[in-house]
């Protein structure tokens, strides 16, 4: 079998392509970055380049005699591009596309309007699907890594809300699961962390990891915006993520499914395990 991700320099899909690597497959990547797709696969995948914003014939060449495809899309006109990746492979015969979404497709919060519009672009193709609603990543915790350096605080407006952030392997693994077997196909499948856990404890749990306490800070939704503004600029982005915290705060974001386990047939990773691996990033 043969395997395509799409997005593979980037955080989940670079998890899964060394998955399937390690797993004996040779997948293919199809990457904007060849140096970068490089240094992280060697010559252990079939580098294609090319930009889904204006994809040419380079995703029809990715694509021959692919099987199946793992699929990465970002920003509020994502849909675009599911669109593209998924009439593409309905043309090309690929039989499976796995597309990373989110668990707000459900909601509607935060980007899952985005991604709901993704899904049905890739419905619409025809093609077998199945769609990874992901709880937030508990890489997310990183972007609190200079304020817990600096000044031992993590700053949200999430107050005493909980969320069930879940570990980039596990996606990677259940993502993996799901293009290498026919069980998922036709499914959308909600996958969290294994506990909801408010932003406090999850601040004690890096204190804990780091050996200093690590305070939690509760801030308003203006001071939250003002601050995601400052690098991720005005407009959808920045205000979707304000949207995801205060659904967090409001306890309208506290899922907790076990889809992990029914898929990949362990429990889990929990936050103090990624804490613990990411404590450099905090001290
Ligand atoms: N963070 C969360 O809590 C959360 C929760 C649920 C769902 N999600 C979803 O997860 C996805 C993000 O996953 P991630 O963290 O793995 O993303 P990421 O680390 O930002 O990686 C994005 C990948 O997409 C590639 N890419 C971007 N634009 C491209 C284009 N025009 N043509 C070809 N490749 C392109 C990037 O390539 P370059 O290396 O060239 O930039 C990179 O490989 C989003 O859809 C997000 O909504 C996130």
């Amino acid at each position: 079998m043969k395997y395509l991700v799409i997005g593979a320099t980037g955080n989940i899909g670079a998890r899964v392509a060394q998955r399937l690597i390690n797993s004996g497959a040779r997948p293919s990547v199809f990457v904007r970055n060849e140096k970068r797709a490089k240094a992280l696969f060697g010559d252990r995948a079939d580098i294609h380049i090319g930009d889904l914003e204006n994809p040419g014939s380079s995703l029809d060449r990715a694509m021959a005699g692919v099987d199946g495809i793992f699929l990465v899309t970002d920003g509020s006109d994502l849909e675009k591009r599911d669109r593209a990746v998924s009439f593409a492979a309905s043309h090309a015969g690929v039989r499976h596309v796995v597309k990373l979404s989110t668990l707000d497709v459900r909601t509607g919060i935060g980007t899952g309007a985005w991604h709901a519009r993704g899904e049905d672009a890739i419905r619409e193709s025809g093609v077998a699907f199945t769609f990874l609603q992901a709880a937030g990543f508990m890489s997310n915790a990183l972007g609190w890594s200079q304020s817990i350096r600096r000044d031992g605080v993590l700053r949200s407006s999430t107050g005493e809300g909980r969320i069930a952030f879940i570990h980039p392997d596990d996606i990677a693994a259940v993502a993996t699961a799901c293009l290498t077997t026919r069980d998922h196909r036709g499914q959308a499948l909600v996958i969290t962390g294994p506990e909801a856990l408010s932003y406090g404890e999850m601040a004690a749990t890096i204190g804990k990891a780091i050996g200093k306490p690590v305070r939690f800070e509760d801030i308003t939704d203006g001071q939250a915006y003002a601050r995601t503004v400052e690098w991720a600029g005005k407009g959808a982005y920045a205000d979707a993520l304000v949207d995801i915290w205060r659904a967090v705060r409001e306890g309208r974001l506290d899922t907790v499914t076990d889809g992990v386990k029914r898929i990949t047939g362990r429990e889990p990773i929990p936050f103090d395990r990624w804490a613990k691996e990411n404590a450099a990033s905090f001290q």
